[in-house]
């Protein structure tokens, strides 16, 4: 391999590094209670899971995240209009990065566990 190409791979391979893989945390029994108490707190008094109140469907919201849940995690620390024909813009305190992935992490479990007794009502 001549110095050029050796140079180009070694850049190549910094680049590649220094791209952030997206990765949620781990959904523990610990995760669950924390996720638990802090929608219980912040997210409850407009969400219901499955029927409009304050606020969409929390299901559906989640759903609308299911293949996507960076732009999940994105949403909940810049909240920004999303149908601002239906809905209010959602007036919350944004999440911190680790409050939203715990949040994404344990919605999109529910999601694809509905019979988890910590299923919100
Ligand atoms: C003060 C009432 C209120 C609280 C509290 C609240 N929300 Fe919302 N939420 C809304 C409203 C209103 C919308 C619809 C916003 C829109 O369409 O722009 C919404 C929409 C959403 C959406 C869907 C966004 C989309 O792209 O359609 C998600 C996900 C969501 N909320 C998650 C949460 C979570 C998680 C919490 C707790 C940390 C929370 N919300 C707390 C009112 C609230």
């Amino acid at each position: 391999m001549n110095r050029r190409v050796a140079y180009f791979v070694l850049a190549l391979m910094c680049a590649l590094f220094a791209v952030e893989a997206f990765v949620l945390p781990p959904v523990t029994p610990e995760l669950k209670t924390k996720a638990q108490e802090y929608y219980n707190y912040e997210c409850k008094a407009c969400h219901r899971w499955a029927r409009k109140f304050a606020a969409p469907p929390m299901r559906d919201n989640v759903e609308h995240y299911a293949e996507n849940p960076e732009g999940l995690v994105r949403y909940l620390m810049h909240p920004t209009p999303q149908h601002p024909d239906e809905w209010p813009a959602m007036e919350i305190t944004p999440l911190t990065e680790d409050q939203a992935k715990m949040m994404a992490a344990w919605l999109l479990y529910i999601f694809g566990n509905p019979d988890d007794p910590g299923r919100p009502k």
